[in-house]
Order: C-alpha cells, then sequence, then structure tokens
C-alpha cells in the first residue's frame, strides 16, 4: 500500500523543528553567510502527481553543488561514456574539495561530483558550448518547466573571489592535462552553477526525470536514456554525499545530492523526488536537519531503495 506520504512528511517536519537545530553555516561565501538559521522547507513531488510542500519551500536559496547533477546529465548526454576516461565514478572517502587523491590518480577526480570531477565537467561545458551558463539555465528552466530560476551575481562573484582552494586543484588538473580551458574560465563557470538559486519546490520538479527514467513526467521529452539515468542515480548514491556517502545511505536508503547552501535532494525511482532545505551543516558540509528529515521520513514511509 502507498504510505501517506502528506501525512509522514507533516508529522516529520513538525517534529524535526521541535528538535535542536545543531551544526553551523558556512562563512567562506561571505554572501550566502547571513541567511537565517531557522528556515526549514521540504517538497514532495511524487510521480502519481502529488505534489505538496512545508515551511519555506517555496523560498529560493543558493543550490550550490546540487548543480553539479544538472552539469553532469547535461555532459553526460551529450559527451556518452567518453566522459568517463576524464572523470571516474569511485566515492573519494574525502572532503568535497580535497586535493589529496589527484596527484596519484593524475588528474583523474575520483567522481563528477566531487569539486574536481564538477570543475572537469564545466571544462567540457566550456569545450562544447558557446554560451555555457546560459545552456545549462536553460536546460534546468527545461526541466522545472519554470523560467524563473537565475544566477546570483553577488554570490557568484563573492565565491570566484574566494575560490582559492577550487583554483588550486583546476591548475593542479590542467597540468595533468585534464582540463583544457583556462583555469579562470572554468572556475567562472563553476561558481555561477554553485550561485543558481531554487526553491524546494522547483528542485524536486526538475530532478523528477531521474525518478522517471529519463522522462519529464507528463510529457514524450526523454531527457536521458534510462541506461544513463541508472548511471547517475548509482553515483549519487554513492558518492552524492563525499565522505559522508556511506551515512546518507545507510541513514536514508536513497540516491540523493546536497550542497552548502544547506539544500539536498533524494529520489525514489518510479515513486518521488524529495528536496529539504535548512542552512546549517554538519561538519561534512551536509544540512544537519536534511539529513535528520529524510532518515525519519524513509524509516516511518517504510521505503527506501534496498
Ligand atoms: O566549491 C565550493 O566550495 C562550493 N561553492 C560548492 C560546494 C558544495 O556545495 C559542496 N557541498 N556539499
Amino acid at each position: 500500500m502507498t504510505p501517506d506520504y502528506q501525512k509522514i512528511i507533516s508529522e516529520v517536519f513538525t517534529q524535526v523543528r521541535a528538535e535542536e537545530n545543531l551544526g553551523k553555516i558556512p562563512d567562506y561565501i561571505p554572501e550566502i553567510a547571513d541567511i537565517s538559521t531557522e528556515k526549514f522547507g521540504v517538497n514532495f513531488t511524487g510521480l502519481n502527481g502529488q505534489n505538496f510542500g512545508f515551511g519555506d519551500f517555496e523560498e529560493k536559496f543558493s543550490i550550490q553543488s546540487i548543480s553539479k547533477v544538472f552539469a553532469l546529465a547535461y555532459v553526460y548526454e551529450r559527451l556518452g561514456e567518453k566522459l568517463w576516461s576524464r572523470v571516474d565514478v569511485e566515492p573519494s572517502g574525502n572532503p568535497f574539495n580535497s586535493l589529496v587523491q589527484l596527484e596519484a590518480d593524475k588528474g583523474i577526480p575520483r567522481n563528477p561530483f566531487i569539486n574536481a570531477g564538477a570543475l572537469v565537467i564545466c571544462d567540457i561545458l566550456l569545450e562544447r558550448c558557446t554560451d555555457p551558463k546560459e545552456e545549462i539555465l536553460a536546460f534546468i528552466r527545461n526541466l522545472a518547466g519554470d523560467n524563473n530560476i537565475t544566477f546570483n551575481e553577488k554570490v557568484a562573484k563573492s565565491e570566484m573571489q574566494n575560490s582559492f582552494r577550487n583554483s588550486a586543484i583546476c591548475n593542479f588538473m590542467k597540468s595533468f592535462g585534464n582540463i583544457r580551458s583556462s583555469p579562470a574560465d572554468v572556475i567562472e563557470i563553476y561558481c555561477h552553477l554553485c550561485a543558481i538559486e531554487m526553491s524546494c519546490k522547483q528542485l524536486s520538479k526538475s530532478l523528477l526525470f531521474l525518478a522517471n527514467e529519463g522522462k519529464i513526467p507528463g510529457s514524450e521529452a526523454q531527457i536521458l536514456p534510462f541506461s544513463k539515468v541508472k548511471r547517475i542515480n548509482a553515483i549519487l548514491l554513492t558518492c552524492g554525499f563525499y565522505d559522508e556517502s556511506g551515512e546518507f545511505s545507510f541513514r536514508v536508503g536513497l540516491p540523493g545530492k546536497s550542497g552548502v547552501g544547506g539544500g539536498i535532494i533524494a529520489l525514489y525511482p518510479s515513486h518521488y523526488c524529495i528536496t529539504v532545505w535548512s542552512p546549517k551543516l554538519n561538519s561534512k558540509g551536509n544540512s544537519y536537519r536534511g539529513m535528520k528529515f529524510l532518515e525519519e521520513f524513509t524509516t516511518q514511509s517504510g521505503e527506501s531503495i534496498f
């Protein structure tokens, strides 16, 4: 029997909101550091047509690393399996902005969701698109069925001014020949993708195709073939939370992706996409309340991919 998702979400939302809100707001991007710590939103979008939200589900926030999912889907569809000669598909077991494995791995990032991998994806965007930023934005707007999605230029600039570590990663990969364009151009694209602003509602709708074998529900549009969707979901499960991917899989049991803006998306293939937003992060850079909410939600609904 299908669980009563709306009732479960309402109860878990109230419960988690009443509990202590631990963690901290990241301070390395000054433009996103002054957000209220009490923001909390959830949106559920099901393949059965159900859509509902709680709390701040319509308020836009910085999607940060969740943008890496859109960029991967866009590049993978265009480049095909050749992509994997430049980015691997193994969990890194390291923080998202770590450099340590790159030397031994000769400039090939462990996966597309750590910063190194996302920077290679941005480099490919630069090689293949006339206007990468606008193309990715158009791609996301189409998935969301909503043109009201934009870059926050202040956030992008703030991150560019503080991108010493990402620049180091990018330059290091260039020394191995795995970055073709200028590192400054790659960083510019990367920081803009992180600075896209969306609400929980827009995110759930736009990523629902990954729970629907690559099709936008309700339309004939096949964004990716099922074989590629299967692979993206596998990487989300094993690498979507950096060195906390095992923990997310263990506690929640769904493929998902987090961002330092406090957002988390999670997918139950053939059923739904759910997005949670709460800005305080745990020590691994994942939303404290987001993790807690999703663990309780899949426990109460009695569903996971396992
Ligand atoms: O590269 C960075 O530092 C960030 N702007 C994006 C990182 C991010 O969201 C990692 N997520 N958990």
